[in-house]
This record gives C-alpha cells, structure tokens and sequence, in this order.
C-alpha cells in the first residue's frame, strides 16, 4: 500500500519536474524566448520605385502603405494630393508601400499597376493588418538606402487627406534638419489587454505597463536621417505589431524627442467635417474615403486664392 503511495509521489515529482522545465523558458523570460524581433537582413526588395534621389532630390517624400487591393485609392491619391509636384519651389514625392498576395488575380493587377507608374516599394511578406511594422521599416530601409537626399519623409496611410501646402510651408518655417520627428503625439498609451479589442497585445508581446511617446501611425513626419538611424537601432528594439509603437521605441532608444509642427492642431487622426478653410490649415486628416479625397481636393485647389477669416 505504502509502496504503491510512494510510487505515485515519484510519478508526480517526474511529471511535475518535466513540466517546470517544458514551460520555464515563457515563463521565466516570456520576452527573449517567445519573441520576435526585426531582422535587418529580411529579404531583398521586389520593386522599386523609378526614381534617383541622388541626381534630383526631393524636399518631401510620402511614403503610402496600401494593400495590394486597394488600387482605387492609389489611384486617386495619385491624382490629387500623392501627385508629384513643387510647392514653394520644392519637389515632393509619393510612392507606395506594398507587401504581397497569395490572390493570384490581385497579384496579376498590382504587377500592370507597378509596370505603369513604378511608384511602388515592395517587399516578399504577406501583406496583412498586422504585418505594418514590417512594411513601415520597408519604407524606413528605402529612404536610408536609397533616398537619403531627401530633407524631410512623411508616413502615411490610404484612407488620409494630406494638405502638402501647408507641410511644406510649416516644413520650412521650422527649419528643421535633423532629428526631428513630429505627427499627433500620443504621450500617454496604454496596452490594451482586452482580449476582443482589434489593438490587443499580450502581456508576452509586451510586458510592460505603458507605451513610450510616438506619433499616430495615421501620418506623421521626419527628417530623413531619421529613416536610417531608426533602421539601425531596431534590431535592438523588442517587436510589436502596432507600427507606431514600435518607432516610438526606436525613437526613445535613441533619445530623438517629438515635436509638434505647429502650436496649432494640424494632424486630426480622428477625422474632421470638411470646410475649405478649415483644410486649409491642417496637415492630415483620417477616415477619408477616396471619393472625399477626390472632393476636397478639388475644392481645396479651386479656392485657393479665397481668403478665410482669421480664427
Ligand atoms: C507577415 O509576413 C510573413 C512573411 O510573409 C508571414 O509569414 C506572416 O504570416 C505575416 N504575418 C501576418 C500577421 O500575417
Ligand atoms: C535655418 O537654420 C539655419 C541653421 O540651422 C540658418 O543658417 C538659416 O538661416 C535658417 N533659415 C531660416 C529661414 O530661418
């Protein structure tokens, strides 16, 4: 009886001791053993845009991340403010940012589109939601590579209205050369732990309490020696899959502090109705779709030369 006792403690013990060391690694250190964390080295490019930074460097270049479906809403920013042109005598640049698609038809589009306008950087990674980060530090190598004669790079989205006028022109008034990093600053975030939330991170992708300073990932802007030292720093950087985050842990790592552009809103993450003045005087605006974009732009360049009362 006793013996039979005995040899179920000696079971337990084994069983118990194979488990502690099965799952020691998550929780002792959940952070270096079940994570992963950028690769410089992740793979060559596919496309490239047809431009030389080199020969005719632009003052602004904007970077887009799109998806491989979204071809109407390249298209239009290509028509309207993603078109390339010279405000205040500087020339500014869009291109866009694409990963790949197992779709083989969608695949089939984007290679014309690509053919017909070469404004497109392209990586060999599956283009999903939660692969941003990668495509963001896609368009990070880019310009460190291969466009840093750029003075200034905006990071930017499909579903935004970008007033470039009023960029440059707060651009240039800034005077800004290097290290300068401005966007909607975001001060004080928190990771959300619910489980349902679409911006759910785990305590093993990030343990800590709060997120450092960074600047919504709807659009903001930097000086391109940024792209580079950004590029560098985040292999050493834990990964997350929220793109703005993780280039405000980069920015933290190198002590590069945000800014604000101006002592007025100007990014409006959240969206804004509307008005010709109103647009006027503000750099990026959200949850626009691209028949707006179409609108806005229209009306915002037929009123130009329209004064607005001074708020
Ligand atoms: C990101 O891309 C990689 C490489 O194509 C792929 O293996 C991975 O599943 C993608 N991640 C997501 C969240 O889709
Ligand atoms: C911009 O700053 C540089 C020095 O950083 C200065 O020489 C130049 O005059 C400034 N330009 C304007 C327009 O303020």
């Amino acid at each position: 009886m006793a013996c039979v006792k005995m040899r179920w403690i000696y079971v337990s013990l084994v069983v118990l001791g194979v488990l502690c060391l099965y799952l020691s690694p998550y929780t002792l250190n959940p952070f270096e053993e079940d994570s992963f964390v950028f690769k410089k080295e992740s793979g060559n490019f596919l496309q490239l845009p047809d431009t030389d930074c080199r020969q005719d460097p632009p003052f602004l270049v904007l970077l887009v991340t799109s998806s491989p479906e979204q071809a109407y809403a390249r298209m239009v920013i290509r028509n309207t403010w993603g078109r390339e042109q010279t405000v205040m005598g500087k020339q500014i640049k869009t291109f866009f940012l694409l990963g790949t698609t197992p779709d083989k038809d969608v695949s089939k589009k984007v290679a014309q589109e690509i053919q017909q306008h070469r404004d497109v950087v392209q990586k060999d990674f599956l283009d999903a939601y939660f692969n941003l980060t990668l495509k963001t530090m896609m368009g990070l190598e880019w310009v460190h590579r291969l466009c840093p004669q750029a003075a200034f790079v905006m990071k930017t989205d499909t579903d935004m209205f970008i007033n470039v006028f009023y960029l440059t022109e707060l651009l240039l008034k800034r005077n800004r050369t290097s290290r300068f990093f401005t966007g909607y600053l975001k001060l004080n975030e928190y990771p959300i732990r619910s489980r349902y939330s679409k911006w759910f991170v785990s305590k093993q992708e990030y343990p800590w309490d709060k997120y450092p300073p960074f600047c919504s990932g709807t659009g903001y802007v930097f000086s391109s020696d940024v792209a580079g030292q950004v590029y560098n720093v985040a292999e050493s950087v834990p990964f997350i899959k929220l793109e703005d985050v993780f280039v405000g842990l980069c920015l933290e790592k190198l002590k590069i502090k945000l800014e604000e552009l101006h002592s007025e809103q100007t990014f409006f993450p959240g969206g804004l109705p509307f008005t010709t003045c109103r647009y006027k005087r503000i750099v990026a605006c959200h949850h626009i779709k691209p028949q707006d974009i179409l609108k806005y732009w229209q009306a915002l360049e037929s009123s130009w030369e329209e004064e607005c009362p001074h708020s």
